[in-house]
């Protein structure tokens, strides 16, 4: 039955070497087959995948002068020759299509090749169906049952083959996944790390500042009483007031970020936190003209997080908007999940941010505003990454910025740590 001089065990031995010498499936499944074909004389070959998906067998190859055109043909589950065998799992030879109802033309119809036999088997991994494999038209005589014997075993090697170039394609996929994870995970530690030390070290200077600073204040307040308005130490006395109340405002702020506790994740529903977030920014926020545009997901999305820091940092991403606009102006909120995340968008209509400072806004104490303490975006950040998130920001300068915030929409994609105590809470 073969064509070639060699035995049919060394043959196949050559196939197996073959089948595991490349994981590049396609070169694989081609060279199998072509040496099928030489094997036994055969004008054509194909490989089907089963698309469970779909329920459908989709070619994996398709081998003689019309493959390409054959390739697009996807057939059902149980049709033609293929489909039968798919669904019967047994070796299966047609010495004659066109006296076999179970045949499908469709291919050829589409194709413009002429099947007349065909010896066809099913390929399986561990007794599961993962495709079908097909011989067309032996140019010497008929296929006989030796074929399909020589079939079954390649079959089995094909299985093989597919099976590993499937295992290898998901593990690169998820080394490549998990590099990237890597890479955040890492800057996230760098940051945390940088933040921490950063709290310890202002918290350390705020104790020491804090009584000084209230005893300058209070000293100050008492010396303007004793002078009258027109003699100049009153405004001498004014000044030292104004900045030791700056200076008491920093320390609070710097108090409240190192003492800002860890997040207590729950189901957080997104439109109640940023009507809350929104709300308490109104009740607060000193201009009043701003127009506020909400584009909100439905009711009913929720996502595992903590209300209360998660409102605080919208609202410092509110407060700075605020204090970016003079003229009237527009801030604009989106909140929806994307994916298996939760995408928020907090956009303004104010000066923006310059390009120079982009890398720095989000450092403790960086600050562009005489008032500011610049921690607001410091915490942002900080409760966005407890919340195993990110932020973003882009602006145009004179037009206005935007910060982007992704927050895991599935408790499973916490980190482990923070899915515990998730799961304590409940
Ligand atoms: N929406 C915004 N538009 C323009 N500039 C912004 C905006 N948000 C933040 N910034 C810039 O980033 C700096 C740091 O912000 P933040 O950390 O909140 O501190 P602060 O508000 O106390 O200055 C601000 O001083 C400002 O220069
Ligand atoms: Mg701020």
């Amino acid at each position: 039955m073969f064509k070639d001089s060699e035995s049919g065990v060394k043959a196949l031995a050559r196939l197996s070497t073959l089948v595991n010498s490349s994981l590049d499936l396609m070169e694989v499944l081609d060279n199998a087959m072509k040496y099928v074909e030489v094997l036994m004389d055969a004008e054509a070959s194909s490989i089907f995948e089963v698309d469970y998906e779909r329920d459908e067998l989709v070619f994996r190859l398709a081998r003689g002068k019309e493959g390409d055109k054959a390739r697009e043909v996807r057939l059902s589950m149980d049709e033609g020759i293929a489909g039968y065998v798919a669904h019967d799992g047994e070796p299966l030879l047609v010495a004659d299509v066109s006296k076999d109802k179970r045949f499908t033309s469709r291919v050829d119809e589409y194709t413009g090749f002429k099947t007349r036999s065909i010896a066809c088997v099913p390929i399986k991994h561990k007794g599961r169906l993962i495709g079908v494999l097909e011989v067309l038209n032996k140019r010497g005589g008929a296929f006989e049952e030796e074929d399909l014997e020589v079939l079954t075993v390649v079959s089995n090697q094909i299985g093989i083959a597919m099976e590993n170039a499937r295992l290898y394609q998901r593990l690169q996929e998820e080394f490549t996944l998990t590099a990237e994870e890597l890479k955040k995970a890492q800057q996230k530690i760098i940051q945390g790390e940088r933040l921490a030390a950063l709290g310890r070290l202002s918290q350390g200077v705020a104790h020491e500042v804090r009584n000084p600073v209230m005893s300058i204040g209070g000293f100050a307040r008492r010396l303007k009483q004793k002078f009258s308005r027109d003699d100049p130490s009153y405004n001498y006395a004014e000044i030292i007031l104004k900045e030791a109340a700056r200076l008491e405002k920093m320390v609070r702020d710097v108090e409240n970020y190192t003492k800002m506790r860890e997040p207590e994740f729950r189901e957080v529903n997104l439109k109640k936190l940023i009507e809350l977030a929104v709300g308490e920014w109104r009740q607060e926020k000193t201009s009043p003209d701003i127009q506020v545009n909400l584009d909100i997901a439905d009711e009913e999305t929720t996502f595992p997080g903590d209300e209360d820091l998660l409102s605080l940092a919208l609202k410092n991403l509110l407060q700075n908007a605020g204090d970016a606009m003079t003229d009237p102006g527009e801030v604009s909120i989106s909140a929806h999940p994307q994916g298996r995340q939760i995408f928020i968008k907090v956009a303004d209509t104010g000066r923006g941010i310059s390009p120079e400072d982009i890398p720095q806004i989000f450092d403790p104490f960086f600050t562009s505003k005489t008032q500011g303490s610049g921690l607001g975006l410091t915490t942002v950040q900080r409760i966005v990454i407890e919340h195993n998130g990110e932020i973003s920001v882009k602006s145009t300068p004179g037009q206005g910025a935007e910060f982007q915030i992704l927050l895991p929409l599935y408790p499973d994609d916490m980190q482990l740590s923070e899915f515990e105590v998730l799961g304590n809470k409940e």
